[in-house]
């Protein structure tokens, strides 16, 4: 469930009308419910009641600071998977021992950052990245708190490039070999062993892949235990799909979930971690875009509009799905009509929606994209030179912009012409 509803013929976000926004920030931008925002927080709180718990958004769905500033005040750990992304979550106040860091190639300088600047736990993803680690926090004087990240070898069952937990992935170290290498980190200087960490993928509609990882994880915890270790702590990582097309079935509530991690994990005394990204943030925020033209092709119609693949690149990069509805409600019983809907972007994968069913629009219409609180703003760029969009955040009545516009003078700024050119 999201807030962007319409009211009196009119998209809202919360009690703003997206059309008021339009006219305060030009299109195309990005908008969020700070509700949403907090309510799908609060089903994964209410997902892992009873058990000892932190759920650790990961910014890498959304890291404008205004987010992080929400979900550190709702009490949320965050994940993050760079200096940059630390950098962010600890300037929006969120303290070290809430942060874990995860990735498969930690930066000796990223690790001196985390270990100065405080860190709940390192998700380490091979021996020598441990090797490194230790190095590092042995020659600061200082204990690097670690899980590692065990690659289950379990099929996530979602798009090949969002699946990470197949022994073909690059992530994490075999779960066969897992203890080899706790034994190793055992015996390391400046090591601290505090859990596992575990991740198969993103956009999961199935709890079966779920349920078979977190069986694996529990394996191992009372393995690791025999050897003589101690796990306090399991991390599952984030994954939880969500609806992205109003027609499909819905993909399983995090209170399945929970169910799914109480069964499988919830008696072992643990801690338990979640990195929720996409479920958090996704549909959280629309892309809002205006109609350029309405363009009669052989066959084909074609709604070019002013957003573009550089401001949301799911649809090129992973083809994914969007709905796309107007500002404007339509009128019941309007007929629909087939369009390509496309950006102003010189290629052909700059194409949002082929085919897709809307009613009629014209030049200055505006329409949104739902779902794109997620993977959306922080994957844009700046290609074809068209300035990265600006996001807005609602709360109630009220709106504020969460990043502004560059100007073309602010991007042209950045680049520099060497003296002797
Ligand atoms: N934890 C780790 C270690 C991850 O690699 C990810 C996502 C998450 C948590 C959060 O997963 P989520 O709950 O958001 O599914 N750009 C792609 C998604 C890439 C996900 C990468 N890792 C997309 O637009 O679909």
């Amino acid at each position: 469930m999201d807030y962007f509803l319409y009211k009196q013929g009119e998209l809202y976000a919360e009690d703003v009308p997206i059309r008021d926004i339009a006219r305060a920030v030009g299109t195309p931008f990005y908008v969020y419910s700070s509700a949403t925002f907090r309510r799908h927080y609060q089903l994964f709180q209410e997902a892992l009641e009873g058990m000892d718990h932190l759920i650790c958004y990961a910014m890498k769905a959304n890291g404008n600071l205004a987010i992080l500033k929400l979900m550190a005040d709702l009490g949320a750990g965050i994940d993050v998977v760079s200096g940059g992304e630390y950098a962010k979550a600890r300037a929006a106040g969120v303290p070290g021992e809430r942060i874990v860091f995860s990735g498969v190639g930690k930066t000796e300088a990223e690790m001196r950052q985390a270990l100065a600047g405080g860190i709940r736990q390192f998700n380490v993803e091979s021996e020598p990245e441990l090797l490194v680690l230790s190095r590092v926090a042995d020659s600061m004087g200082a204990l690097a708190p670690i899980s590692i990240r065990v690659n289950p070898d379990v099929d996530a069952k979602t798009h090949a490039k969002i699946a990470t937990g197949k022994s073909e992935n690059k992530f994490g170290i075999p779960i066969s070999k897992a203890s080899e290498a706790y034994a190793m980190a055992a015996r390391l200087p400046g090591i601290k062993v505090v859990g596992i960490d575990v991740h198969i993928g993103s956009q999961l509609t199935d709890l079966g892949p779920y349920e078979m990882a977190f069986s694996k994880v529990a394996e191992l915890t009372h393995r690791l235990r025999a050897e003589g270790h101690e796990i306090s702590r399991l991390d599952l990582g984030g994954g939880l799909g969500i609806p992205y097309e109003n027609s499909n079935t819905a993909p399983p509530l995090p209170l399945e979930y929970g169910e799914v991690v109480r069964k499988t994990v919830g008696d072992l005394g643990c801690e338990i971690e979640i990195e929720p990204g996409r479920l958090i943030a996704g549909n959280a925020g629309l892309m809002v875009g205006s109609v350029i033209y309405l363009k009669q092709g052989e066959g084909r119609d074609f709604l070019i509009i002013d957003a573009a693949m550089n401001d949301l690149i799911r649809p090129a990069m992973y083809e994914a799905h969007h709905d796309i509805v107007p500002v404007k409600q339509p009128e019941p019983g309007v007929d629909l009509s087939a369009v390509d809907v496309v950006g102003p972007v010189c290629e052909s994968g700059d194409t949002f929606a082929r085919g897709r069913n809307l009613p009629p629009l014209q030049a200055t219409d505006l329409i949104a994209f739902r779902s794109a609180g997620a993977y959306g703003a922080v994957m844009a760029s700046e290609y074809n030179a068209r300035p990265l969009i600006p996001e807005v955040l609602v709360q109630g009545d009220q709106f504020a912009v969460i990043r502004a516009r560059p100007s073309f003078e602010d991007m042209i700024k950045r680049d520099t012409i060497p003296e002797w050119l």
